[in-house]
């Protein structure tokens, strides 16, 4: 069956969004499964721009959606995006929306302890979007969240209020904060109960169902594998597995199931908040990638940190994550540019090397190898096909098929649905 799983293959921000969406069309349904409103998925659509942080990026072109049970769901931001998608005119409604009811929830106080940690880090902060992910993950793994399933069952909530604010209180007075307000709390799920539970149900037996149908499916990655919280570039990374893998474990699918794995490579590279950036240009050039390519965050409004293409991390990340094919995006952002550079293995301590070594202080401190290429003047925004690209900027792309060790299946020109060159569609392999 021919599945696709849509990965970051970078430190996110690649444009998952864009890209989900335009292969949402060919899918019948789209599955969310690992992160949570941490993400900033932007769509283009005749103009009209949707930015997603929780909702599958299917939802827009009406296919049926689906959060796994690997998403940490905050209710009330699943409420704000919802108002926010149907002020826009989509149609949102328990046909087209499911939410898996064994998500744990991100509540106000994971929020809060986000928050707190940060502010108590300083300088030495990850830079989280300060949604409260990475606590509301640990309290999964602690075995003490409260779950969708729990707001059908909110008057036996006190047991599992107990754990959780015995946890939470010690954590807060450490912070010099008063104990949780519990009653509080559960007045707040109370409110928001109904309106999550018109949506929640057994994801995976949804997907079975799908599945014995024939249904296509589309797995939708958030953040990028740098960022994954075994293979990214630790402690600044996010809390979730953000590899290939989870599709399976954070949907409900077996790994049979996850497909072709399409990862998303921005032509360039960025990162938003805090840790090591080889390739990072605190230079003009830097800033000019930065304003031509927009890169500001989606969810923070944070500007991005931006540098040249860095194929020793997309290979890794191509290898850890089994990645079929690659979508080349913002490609168009690198032209006008009189050279291009790629970097292709790094310097650390004298020696040169191929990969990303897993210590922070050696991430901190690899130096980049550089392959400088011509650039090209002519356009390539909005190109819908090959032969509309200058031959230097498919010079640059074949450059990056052979350094990553990974075919090119799509190529992206510009934010718009349809400015997205095919050069081997997922969904057939
Ligand atoms: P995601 O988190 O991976 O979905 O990516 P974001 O939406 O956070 O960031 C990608 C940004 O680049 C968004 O503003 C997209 O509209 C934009 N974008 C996506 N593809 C292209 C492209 O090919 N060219 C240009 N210029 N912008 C693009
Ligand atoms: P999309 O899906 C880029 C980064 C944060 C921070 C780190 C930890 O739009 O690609 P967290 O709030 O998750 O605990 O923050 O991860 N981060 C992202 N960076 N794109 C994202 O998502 C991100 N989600 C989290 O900036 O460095
Ligand atoms: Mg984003």
């Amino acid at each position: 069956m021919a599945n696709v799983t849509v990965i970051g293959a970078q430190w996110g921000d690649e444009g998952k969004g864009k890209i989900v969406d335009w292969l949402a069309s060919r899918a019948d349904a789209v599955v969310r499964f690992q992160g949570g409103h941490n993400a900033g998925h932007t769509l283009v659509i005749d103009g009209e721009t949707y930015k997603l942080s929780l909702l599958p990026s299917g939802i827009v072109s009406g296919t049926m959606s689906m959060i796994g049970n690997g998403v940490v769901l905050d209710p009330w931001a699943l409420r704000d995006e919802v108002q926010k998608l149907e002020g826009q005119g989509v149609t949102i409604t328990d046909d087209n929306l499911a939410v898996a009811d064994n998500c744990p929830l991100i509540l106000p106080l994971h929020r809060d302890l986000d928050g707190l940690r940060e502010t108590a880090a300083g300088s030495g902060k990850i830079g989280t979007t300060g949604r409260g992910i990475g606590p509301a993950y640990e309290d999964k793994v602690g075995r003490r969240a409260i779950r969708v399933c729990d707001l059908a069952h909110l008057d036996d909530l006190e047991p599992q209020l107990d754990r959780l604010c015995a946890h939470h209180d010690a954590l807060r007075a450490g912070f010099d904060q008063p104990p949780v307000d519990r009653a509080g709390l559960l007045a707040e799920l109370r409110e928001i109960a109904p309106f999550v539970m018109r949506f929640a149900q057994p994801v995976w037996k949804r997907l079975k169902k799908v599945r014995k149908a024939g249904a296509k499916i589309l797995f939708e990655g958030a953040q990028g594998v740098l960022l994954d919280v075994d293979h990214g570039t630790y402690p600044f990374v996010t809390s979730s597995n953000t590899v290939s893998g989870t599709a399976a474990s954070g949907s409900g699918l077996g790994p049979g199931s996850t497909g072709f794995v399409l990862g998303i490579v921005k032509a360039y590279t960025t990162r938003v908040g805090s840790g090591p950036f080889p390739t990072e240009l605190e230079d003009e050039i830097g800033q000019t990638l930065g304003e031509k390519g927009h890169e500001f965050g989606v969810v923070t409004g944070r500007k991005r940190r931006v540098g040249w293409f860095d194929a020793v991390i997309v290979r890794q990340s191509c290898a850890i994550s089994g990645v079929t094919g690659i979508a080349l995006t913002k490609i168009d952002v690198l032209d006008g540019f009189e050279t291009v550079k790629i970097c292709t293995g790094y310097r650390l301590r004298n020696n040169v090397i191929d990969y990303l070594p897993s210590h922070a202080g050696d991430q901190q401190l690899v130096e980049p190898i550089y392959e400088e290429m011509p650039g090209w003047e002519e356009s390539t925004a909005g190109a819908r096909s090959y032969a509309d690209l200058p031959a230097n900027a498919i010079k640059y792309i074949q450059r990056v098929q052979e350094l990553i060790e990974t075919p090119v299946a799509l190529v992206s020109t510009s934010p718009e649905r349809d400015d997205t060159i095919l050069v081997r569609d997922p969904f057939l392999d």
